[in-house]
């Protein structure tokens, strides 16, 4: 008999609300058979049945301007909600995106992915609040002053977690402030207001949801260097300031074969201050054509990044930036490169798919 929970799963048929993000119409439900323990056929179970029996919340971003149509409707949100538990909206969420103007607000594309993942019983998380970048140009080429700019952020921030308010399980509140040498890179929110624009977005959230997970989000802190010194130094200074904040972002863009060796250490010392760790855009790019030997060597990695979260209960939610390869930030952004997500252009699980699976049984 399938677990009660599981049986909860199958009856929201996982593919309600599909509409809502993409615009054809639902794929047909599939009936998945869940075993009450771990069998030799786990193989064949997805994700998000497999993560949760080792407290672990499996998710992608998902970005709602991306249309589905005909068989990929069909093949891309019903891969999503066959394995994943939480949706992350990949740009619909970021300042230019939903504040276009200054007081104009557009929430509809990122409504309609925290709809899905509601309708689908995935959570969601929300990314991201203030950033160096995708600042809508009104702000950042305005010319303001302090007061006006600390006022602006303030709004910002109010609005658009008032918006959400008991519907996401976490926020990227600062995602990207600091350099790789741990200083605050510039921005229209660091020229303006100064180191403190950092806090000020975590209070100004925490003031707008009690219960929402505030986090720092950022590249490069996934292991121990000068950056991860910083936030952790920063953290340190919030906690004795009393400055809000619940968590830790490690995005976790690699290069195959380029997971530090420090992963572990660094976090097991953000976990020993309390904080959530949370790994929240994992993809392993490999160069492009790619072989079966970097396909293989990419699994291992994704492996490596999943059986390291498992050693901590910090760490208990795990997004990739994407799930099929017919979808990614990458290729575009590293010529040569791509093939970094867990299913190929054709939604066929890679190997890195086979690895993650062996690492949650
Ligand atoms: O939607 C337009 C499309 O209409 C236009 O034809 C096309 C032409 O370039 O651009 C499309 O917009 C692109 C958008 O992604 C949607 O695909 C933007 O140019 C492109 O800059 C944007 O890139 C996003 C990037 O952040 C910058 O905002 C990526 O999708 C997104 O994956 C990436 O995500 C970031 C995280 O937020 C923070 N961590 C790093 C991560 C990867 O850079």
């Amino acid at each position: 008999m399938p677990r009660p929970w599981v049986a909860l799963w199958v009856a929201v048929g996982a593919f309600t609300g599909a509409a809502a993000c993409g615009g054809d119409s639902n794929p047909p439900a599939r009936v998945v058979t869940i075993p009450d323990t771990p069998t030799a056929t786990d193989s064949t179970l997805p994700l998000r049945v497999l993560a949760p029996r080792r407290n672990l919340l499996v998710g992608s971003a998902i970005d709602a301007g991306f249309r589905f149509t005909g068989s990929d409707g069909v093949e891309f949100k019903g891969t999503m909600v066959t394995q994943f538990n939480l949706l992350t909206p990949e740009n619909d969420l970021k300042h230019d995106h939903v504040h276009p103007q200054q007081n104009v607000y557009n929430f509809a594309p990122a409504d309609s992915i925290v709809a899905f993942a509601a309708a689908n019983g995935m959570k969601a998380r929300g990314h991201t609040l203030i950033a160096p970048t995708q600042v809508a140009s009104w702000m950042a080429n305005g010319s303001w002053t302090q007061a006006q700019a600390q006022q602006l952020l303030d709004d910002h921030v109010t609005t658009v977690v008032s918006h959400y308010r008991g519907q996401l399980m976490e926020w990227d509140v600062v995602n990207e402030a600091l350099a790789d040498d741990g200083s605050i890179k510039p921005s229209i929110w660091y020229n303006t207001i100064g180191r403190g624009y950092i806090e000020r977005a975590f209070r100004d959230a925490r003031a707008a949801d009690s219960t929402v997970g505030l986090f720092y989000n950022d590249y490069n802190i996934e292991g121990v260097n000068a950056k991860s010194d910083s936030v952790y130094a920063m953290v340190q200074d919030f906690q004795a300031r009393g400055v809000p904040i619940t968590g830790i972002g490690l995005q976790s863009h690699f290069q195959v074969g380029g997971v530090p060796s420090t992963m572990a250490a660094n976090i097991a010392r953000f976990a020993a201050l309390g904080l959530q760790v949370h790994i929240t855009e994992l993809d392993v790019r490999v160069p492009l054509p790619s072989t079966s030997s970097e396909l293989a060597a990419q699994a291992q990695d994704y492996a490596t990044v999943f059986s390291t979260c498992l050693q901590y209960p910090a760490c208990s939610a795990l997004v990739m930036w994407g799930f099929t390869d017919k979808v990614s930030w990458v290729p575009s952004t590293f010529p040569g490169w791509g093939d970094a997500l867990i299913f190929d252009a054709n939604y066929q699980p890679k190997p890195a798919f086979g690895a993650i699976v062996n690492v949650l049984k």
